[in-house]
């Protein structure tokens, strides 16, 4: 228990921080990496180089900080964080290293402003904060171990099966390497998959969305290859190029919580953007095979034809829906494209014909896709708790002005 002291200055000095968050985060992570290079295995480097994760780690402690005496208003954010820490194997042991160095870190920006009380009030908060991860990572960890077909931490599966599914995306079928089943996973989850690239000193770790619905004998994770950028993606393209039937990646078992919620009946919508469409997959599968009787509305929009992924497989699915309508776009369309419902980005004028205030929406797909159409659908009067969406890099604050490279 935190003495009404501690709260006091923590709470006092958390807008402190909070403006010095990002010098504090970027010194924390310097120094911790020299001290613990180990690290570097956990965590995405280029997350690090692009400074998503050092906003997304300050915010985070911040924020619990002013809530330190009701740590219960932040639930849902650390079950978010919890998912991913144990998908990539975060441990208890783990945080009194992040705590250390954290701690150095601010003594190391404030300078004398850091005061020894500050500092131990904020060591206490720290204690407080990461016993909360600490607790919900641990009910996280059992559930993955002890499930049916259950493991913790990463093991081995076979690619059985390597589908190309566009232009851009292809999809890789994994069994078990041990002959066992797969779990079961809630529609919407992703896989952490671990790599060891040659020539690359640590191992890369990075999140696949299950593409299928759960009751298969194998996962499926459909992957865009990211090679628009200098350097190009290390993991995907690596996946695309160098992963093949028959070889072995190391797997961590389902997580997430950007989930289909199944006792819900209300209309729903499923809007994705490019390789944002594999979470539906998944969710749209799941409905077809529960013989759902629901409004649902997939809408997808690709950049044209070529880049489409699934587009015979949604119209399968929906196809055998007693209420299923699918829709989508392109915003290059090329001359000799199929049909399709809409031209440019996604707007408002569009959904408002399958949108009601009562829709229920799960939204996937870059940043800015993400941006607009959760504005279109606040806009069209979704209420806020049915606008639920997943980010594919590290979860962000979509009003604030950071810098986004989706
Ligand atoms: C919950 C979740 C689910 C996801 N589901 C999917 C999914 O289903 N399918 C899917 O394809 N992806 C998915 N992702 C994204 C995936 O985890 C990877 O982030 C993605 O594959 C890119 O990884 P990479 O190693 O290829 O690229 P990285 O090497 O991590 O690089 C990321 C991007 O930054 C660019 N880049 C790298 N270095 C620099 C630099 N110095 N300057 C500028 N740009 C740079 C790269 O070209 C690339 O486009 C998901 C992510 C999350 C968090
Ligand atoms: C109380 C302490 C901690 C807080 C508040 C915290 C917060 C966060 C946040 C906000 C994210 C981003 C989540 C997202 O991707 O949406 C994150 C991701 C992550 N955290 Fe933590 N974390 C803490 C402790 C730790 C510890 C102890 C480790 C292990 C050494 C760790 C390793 C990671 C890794 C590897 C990621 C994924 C980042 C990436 O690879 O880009 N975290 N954490």
């Amino acid at each position: 228990m935190l003495s009404q002291k501690t709260i006091d200055i923590v709470k006092s000095t958390a807008p402190i921080l909070e403006t010095e968050g990002k010098k504090i985060t970027t010194c924390f992570y310097k120094m911790m990496f020299d001290a613990h290079p180990e690290l570097l295995n956990i965590f995405n480097h280029v997350n690090q180089k692009q400074g998503r994760q050092q906003t997304a780690l300050a915010n985070t402690v911040y924020a619990a900080a002013k809530y330190i005496d009701q740590l219960e208003v932040i639930v849902p954010v650390v079950t978010q964080i919890a998912h991913k820490h144990r998908g990539l194997g975060v441990k208890p042991e783990h945080y009194p290293i992040v705590g250390e160095f954290l701690l150095k870190a601010i003594k190391e920006v404030l300078g004398d402003a850091a005061t020894d009380e500050i500092i131990n009030a904020w060591a206490e908060a720290y204690g407080v904060i990461a016993q909360a991860f600490i607790d919900v990572e641990k009910g996280m960890y059992d559930t993955a171990a002890n499930q049916e077909n259950g493991w913790s931490d990463f093991k081995e599966f076979t690619v059985v099966r390597k589908e190309k599914e566009s232009n851009v995306i292809t999809s890789f079928y994994l069994k078990p390497k041990d002959g066992s089943g797969v779990t079961n996973y809630e529609p919407g989850q992703y896989l952490t998959i671990q790599v060891k690239i040659p020539g690359e000193e640590y191992t890369l770790n990075r999140q696949y969305s299950l593409s299928c619905a759960p009751g298969h004998d194998y996962y499926r994770i459909s992957v865009k290859k990211e090679k628009d950028n200098e350097p190009n993606g290390k993991v995907s393209n690596y996946l695309h190029d160098h992963v093949n039937e028959g070889d072995t990646i190391e797997v961590s078992a389902p997580s997430g919580n950007f989930t289909l919620n199944r006792e819900e009946s209300a209309p729903v919508a499923f809007i994705s953007g490019g390789v944002g469409i594999t979470p539906m997959m998944s969710m749209l599968e799941a409905l077809v095979n529960e013989g759902s009787k629901r409004e649902i509305h997939f809408i997808h929009a690709a950049r044209n034809e070529e880049f489409h992924a699934f587009k015979e497989t949604v119209n399968a699915a929906v196809s055998k829906l007693e209420n299923g309508h699918s829709y989508y776009g392109y915003d290059k369309p090329l001359a000799n494209d199929g049909n399709h419902h809409f031209e440019g980005y996604l707007s408002k004028a569009f959904l408002q014909n399958m949108i009601t205030n009562d829709t229920i929406t799960y939204i996937c797909g870059p940043v800015p896709f993400l941006k607009n159409v959760v504005q279109i659908l606040a806009e069209l009067g979704v209420k806020e708790e049915n606008i639920r969406y997943e980010f594919f890099g590290p979860a962000m604050n979509l009003n604030a002005e950071e810098k986004i490279t989706a």
